[in-house]
C-alpha cells in the first residue's frame, strides 16, 4: 500500500510517501520520499509562530514540497502540461477558496500530474486535522481535499498527536526502512510537545483514554519560554538542553546556585503544570545583576532537572497504577536527550519496554502522519471527504 502523508498542525510543512509491505508478520513500511521546509527561521525573528504567518508559509511551501516528494518517490515520471477537466478544475477552486494564492500553483502541479506516467499509484492521503493551529491545519486539509479531487484517492484524516505515539514504535532495519513492533498493552504514552503535555494510556492498537494533562503551559512551551527570558533563540527547547547537558558534562556535582520547584510533583495525580517554574525562572533572572554564559548554564540545568524529574516521577506513578507494559514517548520535546536517557533507565528499573521515537522522527513530520494513517487503515477506518481541520482535537 502507498500512503501519502501530509502534516500542517505549526510551523512545519511537511509531504511524505511510504510504501508498505504486509508480506511478513510485522509490516514492514519503506519511505519513498520525505520532504520538509521548516519555518523555524522566520518564527525565530518574532520569538514564536503566529498563526497566520504559519499559514502563509504552508500555503507557500506545500506545491513545491509535494512536487519535490513525488519526484524523490519515483512513483510518478512527470510528463507535459494537460489541462484538467473544467468540472475538475472548478471543484479544486472551490476547495482551494479560503487558502489564498494556493490554487494557481496547485492548479499548475495538477496540470503537469495530468499527463504523467504513474509507476506506482497512490492508495490514500493521510492528512493531520487536528489538534493543532486552525489557521495552519486548514491549508493541509483543502490542499489534501484537492489532491485527493486531482488523483481520485481517499482521505483518511489524522490526529497529530496519534502520530506522534505510533512513530514511536518502529525498529530500523535499513535506511529508509522500518519493521512495526508488536506493542505489549497496556502502554502508558507521554506526550511532550509545545502544545501538549499528556499522559495517555494505550489500552490497545488506536484505544486512547487521555489520564494527565497540563493545567497550564505545555512542557516544550515551558522550554521556549524559559529559553527566551536567558536570551536563547526560538525554538529554545533544544538550546536549553545543549547548555545543561554542558553545566552536567563540566560541574557534575555542583549544587545548583539557583534552585527551581518541581511542580506538583506531590499532587498525587497525573496532571502537569509548567507555568509556575517559568515565572520562577523569570524572577530569578530578574534578581540577577549581570547575566553570565555560566549563570544561564546553572539555570538550563536546573530547569531540565526539575521537569524531567516531574515527568518521570508522574509517568512512573501512571505505569504503576495501570500495570503497563510499555512506555512510549513522543512529540518534539522527546527529542531530548536527558529525557530519552533517564526514560530508558526507568523502563529498566521497572522491566518494561521503553519505546522512543527515532530523534528526526521526534519533532513534527510527515513520516507519522502517514503512519498513523496506514494504522488506521488496516484497523479499518474509512476515508473521509466533508471533514474540518479542528484546533483542539483529542485523542
Ligand atoms: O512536536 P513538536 O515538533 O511541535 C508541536 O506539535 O508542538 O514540538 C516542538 C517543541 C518545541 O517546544 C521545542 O522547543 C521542543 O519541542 N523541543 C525540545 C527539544 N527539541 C525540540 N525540547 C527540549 N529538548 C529538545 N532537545
Ligand atoms: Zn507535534
Amino acid at each position: 500500500m502507498i500512503i501519502l502523508g501530509i502534516e500542517t498542525s505549526c510551523d512545519e510543512t511537511a509531504i511524505c510517501i511510504i510504501e508498505t509491505d504486509e508480506s511478513s508478520a510485522g509490516p514492514k513500511i519503506k519511505i519513498l520520499g520525505n520532504q520538509l521546509y521548516s519555518q523555524i527561521a522566520l518564527h525565530t525573528q518574532y520569538g514564536g509562530v503566529f498563526p497566520m504567518m504559519a499559514k502563509r508559509e504552508h500555503v507557500k511551501n506545500l506545491t513545491p514540497i509535494l512536487e519535490k516528494c513525488l519526484e524523490e518517490s519515483k512513483i510518478i515520471e512527470f510528463g507535459k502540461k494537460k489541462n484538467l477537466p473544467e468540472e475538475k478544475t472548478e471543484k479544486v477552486k472551490n476547495i482551494l477558496i479560503r487558502e489564498q494564492g494556493l490554487f494557481e500553483p496547485f492548479i499548475e502541479l495538477a496540470e503537469k500530474i495530468e499527463s504523467a506516467k504513474w509507476n506506482k499509484k497512490i492508495d490514500a492521503i493521510a492528512v493531520t486535522n487536528g489538534p493543532g493551529l486552525e489557521p495552519a491545519l486548514w491549508v493541509g486539509v483543502s490542499f489534501a481535499k484537492a489532491l485527493s479531487e486531482v488523483l481520485n484517492v481517499p482521505i483518511i484524516p489524522t490526529n497529530h498527536m496519534e502520530g506522534h505515539i505510533v512513530v514511536a514504535s518502529l525498529n530500523k532495519i535499513a535506511d529508509k526502512e522500518f519493521e512495526l513492533k508488536k506493542i505489549n498493552f497496556p502502554a502508558i504514552a507521554l506526550l511532550i510537545s509545545g502544545g501538549h503535555t499528556q499522559l495517555v494510556l494505550v489500552k490497545d492498537n488506536l484505544k486512547y483514554e487521555i489520564i494527565g494533562n497540563t493545567k497550564d503551559d505545555a512542557i516544550g512551551e515551558a522550554f521556549d519560554k524559559v529559553a527566551r527570558i536567558l536570551g536563547l533563540a526560538y525554538p529554545g527547547g533544544p538550546l536549553i538542553s545543549k547548555l545543561a547537558e554542558k553545566e552536567r558534562t563540566e560541574f557534575p556535582n555542583k549544587v545548583p546556585p539557583f534552585p527551581l520547584p518541581r511542580p506538583m510533583i506531590h499532587s498525587h495525580d497525573l496532571n502537569f503544570s509548567f507555568s509556575g517554574i517559568k515565572t520562577a525562572v523569570l524572577y530569578t533572572v530578574q534578581k540577577i545583576p549581570i547575566m553570565t554564559e555560566e549563570i544561564k548554564q546553572e539555570i538550563a540545568r536546573e530547569f531540565e532537572d526539575a521537569v524531567v524529574e516531574v515527568i518521570i516521577k508522574k509517568t512512573k506513578e501512571a505505569i504503576e497504577q495501570y500495570g503497563a507494559q510499555t512506555v512510549i514517548i513522543g512529540g518534539g520535546v522527546s527529542a531530548n536527550k536527558k529525557i530519552r536517557n533517564d526514560f530508558t533507565t526507568l523502563a529498566e528499573d521497572l522491566n518494561i519496554e521503553c519505546l522512543v521515537p527515532e530523534i528526526s522522527a521526534s519533532t513534527d513530520n510527515a513520516f507519522m502522519i502517514a503512519l498513523a494513517g496506514y494504522i488506521n487503515i488496516k484497523a479499518g477506518k474509512k476515508p473521509e471527504t466533508e471533514f474540518k481541520a479542528m484546533g483542539n482535537l483529542t485523542l
